[in-house]
This record gives C-alpha cells, sequence and structure tokens, in this order.
C-alpha cells in the first residue's frame, strides 16, 4: 500500500458528473477491478437507479434475487443492514455455468427503486448523510470504496460526496462537458461549507477523460478537448499509458465487455482501454500490494 492508502482506510472514492454517459459506471467497476487485483479489498457501490455498475459486475436483474437486499433497502429501512445487501463482484452473468466471483471485489447491489430515493430523501432526517451512515457500518471490512453515482447533483449523490474522501470527475473530451465540471467543483464547495461539522471534506482529486478519440479521424476534439481539459485542470487530469495521452482510449472493448458482464481485466487482459486502466489506477496513487 502507498501512503496515502495507508492514511486512510477505507478510502472512500466518489465517481461523479450531473452529466450522464460521461463514464462513470465503467471507470468504476473497472478501476475497482484493478484495486482488487492489486490486493486491496474493494467495495463498489452502486448508487445509480441504472445499476450499471451491478450489471457489469454479473447482476443483470439486481432487484429479482429471492430474499436478497439492495441498497435501496438499506436506504429505507434502518433494521437493514449495508452487509446484507452486498454480494461478490462477478465475472460473468450471475447463475451462468462459468461465471465466477472476483477476488477481493465487493459490491453493494443496486436497485431500480433508487429512482424514488431522491423523493424518499427529500423528507428524511439528516438526509445528505444517508451514505455516510451506511458506509460506517462496514468501515473495517474494506481498503477503498468506490460509489458508482447517477448523472445529477441530487439528493443521492450529495451524500456520496458527504460520504467520500475523494471525488473523481468522469468526462467525455469537449467543451460543454468541461464547462459541466465548474458545477461539480461548487457542489463539493457548498457541501464543504454546509456540512463541515458532520466532517464533510472531499476533494475533487481527478478528472478522468473517458473515450478519447485517438484519431483525428475520430473527432474535431481530438487535440482540443485534451489540451482544454489540460489548460482548466493541471495535473488533476489523470494521464493513458501511452506518452503524451489523457485517459482512457476510445475502445469497442468497452461496451462489448459491458454486454458480456465480464470487467476489462478479464475481457480483454492485453487490451489498450485495459491498460488505460491500469495506468489511471497507479497515478491515482494505488500499487499492488506486497504479498
Ligand atoms: N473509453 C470508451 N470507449 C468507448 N466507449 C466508452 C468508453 N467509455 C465509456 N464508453 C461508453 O459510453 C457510454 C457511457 O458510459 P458509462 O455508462 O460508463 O457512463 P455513465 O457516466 O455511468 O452514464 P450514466 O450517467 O448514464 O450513469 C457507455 O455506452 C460506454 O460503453
Ligand atoms: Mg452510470
Amino acid at each position: 500500500m502507498t501512503a496515502t492508502q495507508a492514511e486512510n482506510i477505507p478510502q472512500i472514492i466518489a465517481f461523479t458528473n450531473q452529466v450522464g454517459g460521461s463514464g462513470k459506471s465503467t471507470s468504476t467497476v473497472n478501476i475497482g477491478a484493478q484495486l482488487a487485483d492489486f490486493g486491496l479489498r474493494v467495495l463498489v457501490v452502486d448508487a445509480d437507479d441504472q445499476c450499471d455498475a451491478s450489471v457489469a459486475l454479473g447482476y443483470m436483474f439486481p432487484d429479482q434475487i429471492d430474499g436478497q437486499k439492495t441498497i435501496y433497502d438499506c436506504l429505507t429501512d434502518k433494521t437493514v443492514k449495508l452487509q446484507e445487501a452486498i454480494v461478490p463482484a462477478l465475472c460473468g452473468p450471475y447463475g451462468a455455468e462459468g461465471t465466477k466471483p472476483i477476488d477481493n471485489l465487493h459490491l453493494v447491489l443496486g436497485s431500480g427503486e433508487m429512482e424514488n430515493a431522491e423523493q424518499y430523501l427529500t423528507t428524511a432526517m439528516a438526509r445528505e448523510l444517508w451514505l455516510k451512515r451506511l458506509l460506517d457500518q462496514v468501515k473495517g471490512d474494506y481498503d477503498v470504496i468506490l460509489i458508482d453515482c447517477p448523472g445529477s447533483l441530487g439528493l443521492v449523490v450529495i451524500g456520496a460526496i458527504l460520504a467520500s474522501d475523494r471525488v473523481v470527475a468522469c468526462i467525455k473530451p469537449g467543451f460543454k462537458e468541461l464547462r459541466g465540471l465548474t458545477r461539480i467543483e461548487q457542489k463539493i464547495e457548498a457541501i464543504l461549507e454546509d456540512f463541515a461539522e458532520y466532517g464533510a471534506h472531499a476533494k475533487l482529486t481527478d478528472v478522468l477523460m473517458v473515450d478519447v478519440p485517438t484519431h483525428r479521424s475520430q473527432g474535431a476534439v481530438w487535440d482540443d478537448g485534451k489540451n482544454m481539459a489540460r489548460d482548466a485542470y493541471g495535473d488533476l487530469v489523470l494521464p493513458g499509458s501511452t506518452e503524451g495521452q489523457l485517459g482512457i482510449r476510445r475502445s469497442t472493448k468497452i461496451p462489448e465487455s459491458y454486454a458480456h458482464q465480464k470487467v476489462l481485466l478479464y475481457f480483454d487482459r492485453a487490451g489498450e482501454a485495459t491498460a488505460d486502466y491500469l495506468a489511471v489506477t497507479k497515478a491515482m496513487g494505488f500499487k499492488r500490494v506486497a504479498k
């Protein structure tokens, strides 16, 4: 473990952007798998009603598993403990032949019912603390907790930021996308001000560009997007695995791996996007745990 890893266990990281489709779920599960491969004990929290993190980690229908609790049950029923909603992350579809659990990687199962979460939280007591309180129940069990946020800046996401040590903003390259980051920064600032007494201390520590075109033919934003991000966010912008490249390159393996419900590390071990996620995970300050 690195010094930063050891100082603050577990390290809690929220993957956010109010803009939909900006690579939050893809990055949460693939960085999670990489960290687990490093030998860290990792928990992925699926806080989005689309349940993409759950699907990517093997659970296509998280609400339909007999007797299994989900994040929504934990949110709405104080008698349900977070442990009850935690399942092993899988490589392949749940119940299919050959599907195996991924070592060191667990998942707080998502739920389609989370679409009612904002409404529920509107009238709940100490609503912004909902996720912090739940994560406190399992803190000792994990080295790193990654939260896949929905594409909004509502109460679910405020709760995620409030529970976190650091925030990773995921963006696709482009001017509009980059402008959207200002709102996340403002939101974090407001949360820090309003909830300092509850220990709010999250920082925007990383900007992760995804779906980065590798050739001009793939889009005019090729160089511009890269330079704009660097100009605006400097060293916060995470590098990729090749010289001068930022973030995660565009790769057809990403939608394919999602469709197969296998993280990149097991779907396309030697692939470019897999190498980029490894580089990003290292650039975030993590390394393989010595055995
Ligand atoms: N590097 C990449 N190359 C190609 N496609 C990508 C890449 N990264 C993400 N995508 C695709 O972009 C889409 C959005 O990604 P993802 O679901 O991770 O975003 P999100 O921010 O979680 O979206 P939402 O806000 O809807 O939850 C998906 O179809 C995904 O396959
Ligand atoms: Mg998502």
